[in-house]
């Protein structure tokens, strides 16, 4: 099956209204510096954070959830399917889910709305707008590499926690960053969260 168009335009005036999915993959870092550039900008962002999630942040250093929870404007119960981001009606520019856990991006690309991370990302791909996938696990077995090519049928981007070194990092923060800018630049937020290839030489 060929993969969708392009997407719809954004239907949001600015400032953009971007849904931040959390969920139980490792990575939470990715979720902390996304949110942490994000609150930097003019968008307005709506955090729902799964129960995997929850049981991940703890063990990946010191931050809890409510330091993440402190990031976001709109924050969302992960079981409320009455919040506004569970309706197509209530108008956003798009998701991030991240880190994306094997589970959650079968859920995703089957349809399967169990909470409201899956339902707010059904709500995305039915509506056309934006859905960008930060996968993490090592290696991908074959139905994570199936669900992958079946999210990215049905419109969602598959942006794997995977940062460049082209840049030449030299900190995790760096690192991140490359994974959070190339995110943010699917929503045309403007940022500086990393260095762009041969951005200080127009002429190359
Ligand atoms: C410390 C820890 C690390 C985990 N890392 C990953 C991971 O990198 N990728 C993944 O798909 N699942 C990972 N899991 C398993 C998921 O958290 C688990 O499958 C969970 O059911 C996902 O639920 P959710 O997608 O609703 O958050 C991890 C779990 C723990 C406790």
């Amino acid at each position: 099956m060929a993969a969708l168009g392009g997407y719809h335009a954004a239907v949001t005036q600015h400032p953009q209204r971007i849904v931040v999915g959390v969920s139980g993959g490792s990575g939470m870092a990715y979720a902390f510096d996304l949110l942490e550039t994000l609150s930097t900008t003019d968008a307005e962002t709506h955090l729902v954070v799964t129960a995997g999630a929850k049981q991940v942040i703890p063990s990946e250093g010191s931050r809890t959830v409510h330091d993440m929870i402190a990031l976001a404007d709109v924050v969302h119960d992960d079981r409320d399917y009455g919040a506004s981001i569970a309706s197509g009606s209530f108008q956003t520019d798009g998701m991030v889910i991240v880190p994306c856990s094997a589970g959650t991006l079968a859920k995703v690309a089957q349809g399967f709305t169990d909470n409201l991370v899956s339902r707010s990302a059904h709500v995305m791909l039915k509506e056309r707008r934006k859905l960008l996938m930060v996968v993490r696990e090592a290696p991908y077995s074959r139905p994570m590499l199936a669900n992958m090519l079946a999210a990215n049928d049905a419109g969602a981007v598959i942006m794997p926690a995977s940062p460049g070194f082209y840049h030449r990092p030299e900190s995790v923060s760096d690192l991140l960053g490359s994974v959070t800018a190339r995110t943010l630049d699917h929503f045309g937020v403007a940022h500086d969260r990393s260095p762009r290839w041969k951005d200080d030489d127009p002429t190359a």
